[in-house]
């Protein structure tokens, strides 16, 4: 793990912005989020509903319909993509990179068998004869865990369990032997002992094939489970990032602290009320000057009504990034902030 937290980022996201046009108005989305991914590395991006977390995972390859990045930068191993041109993030999202969307019924085309749509990427993009596209989307169809992968080749999306769509749609992203997979809530829509399976699956073939993880998640358990680091969004920006364990164990930010007590784990039976924090999220419209965090946190105080800048910190040694002043030492120890979160 090291040696994968020294290596070159592959992927940097640099204070990004993103608008929408909406109705003769426009809003920002996403307001200055930064974001690093290294090779084989598995970073869990986390934040309530709302909170830009897929905007911002679109906005690496442009898929932003009546959005635009507004700010900041998009930077791909070393090249700066931000304004790349269509061709380009085509090539890109052939070769480099491949997303997993939440929902597979939208991404499978119900028209065609699986096999048809996984060899009509291979052909595409790895340059294969029909017949070679087909034995290696068999081969995939193996690698992902779908039972009589020979035969099953032949079947149409409605044809398949959620699980086994999903499992394809894996397949199809390591069609192109990715560097980076950008996976947006990959298994939300299925249940709990099949998420498990399409989650070891993900691990396995990271293992493998050694792509870098960008996954978008609602599950803290999820988090422990598959990441390195943690990326926790608020309303449109980073409020805290770090080491997944360590924050995890040692939230910093008041934002994540509530979080980790109100998100469900996947341990928890999904039919029990799920806890919340209390508040909304502001709105895209009002969002306050300060700390967006102030309308819910317990600590809020005359100085959060100022814009928020990181803090960045060790934490156990480790370097951790906190969107509040609270967290700079110069003010108060993180232990301070801690014991006082403990109180809550
Ligand atoms: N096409 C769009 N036009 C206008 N606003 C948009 C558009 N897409 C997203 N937004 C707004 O951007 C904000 C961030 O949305 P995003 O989809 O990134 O949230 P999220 O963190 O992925 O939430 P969830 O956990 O529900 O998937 C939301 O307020 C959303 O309404
Ligand atoms: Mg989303």
């Amino acid at each position: 793990m090291t040696s994968r937290h020294d290596s070159a980022p592959l992927l940097v996201i640099d204070d990004l912005h993103v608008e929408f046009d909406t109705g003769g108005s426009t809003v920002e989305a996403v307001s200055g989020v930064d974001l690093e991914i290294r090779a084989g590395e598995t970073v869990a991006v986390v934040g309530e509903s709302g909170s830009g977390k897929s905007v911002t995972a679109m906005a690496v390859l442009q898929l932003l319909g009546n959005g635009r990045i507004s700010g900041g930068s998009v930077t791909w191993d070393g090249t700066d993509i931000t304004h790349a041109s269509n061709k380009k993030l085509r090539s890109i999202r052939g070769n480099d990179i491949a997303v997993v969307f939440q929902d597979p019924m939208t991404s499978l085309d119900p028209l065609y068998s699986i096999g048809n749509q996984l060899s009509e990427a291979l052909r595409l993009h790895q340059r294969m004869s029909r017949k070679q596209a087909r034995e290696r989307a068999i081969e995939l169809l193996g690698m992902v865990g779908i039972p009589d992968p020979a035969h099953k080749v032949d079947a149409y999306p409605h044809q398949l369990s959620g699980g086994q769509r999903q499992r394809v749609m894996i397949a199809g992203a390591l069609a192109c032997t990715p560097r980076l997979m950008i996976a947006d809530e990959p298994t939300t829509a299925l249940d709990v002992t099949v998420e498990a399976q399409v989650l070891n699956l993900m691990r396995d073939l990271q293992r493998e094939t050694g792509v870098a993880l960008m996954l978008i998640t609602h599950d803290m358990g999820v988090v422990g489970e598959m990441a390195d680091r943690v990326v926790v969004f608020y309303a449109g920006y980073v409020v805290e990032s770090g080491l997944a364990d360590d924050v995890l164990n040692h939230p910093q930010h008041p934002y994540t602290q509530a979080l980790l007590t109100a998100i469900p784990r996947r341990d928890t039976p999904r039919d029990e009320p799920m806890p919340a924090i209390p508040g909304t999220v502001p709105g895209l419209h009002e969002m306050p000057a300060g700390c967006r965090f102030i309308t819910r946190c317990p600590y809020a105080a005359e100085r959060c009504s100022e814009p928020q800048e990181i803090v960045r910190l060790e934490v156990a040694g480790k370097q951790r990034d906190v969107r509040c002043w609270r967290a700079d030492p110069a003010h108060r120890t993180s232990a301070t902030i801690e014991s006082e979160l403990e109180v809550l």
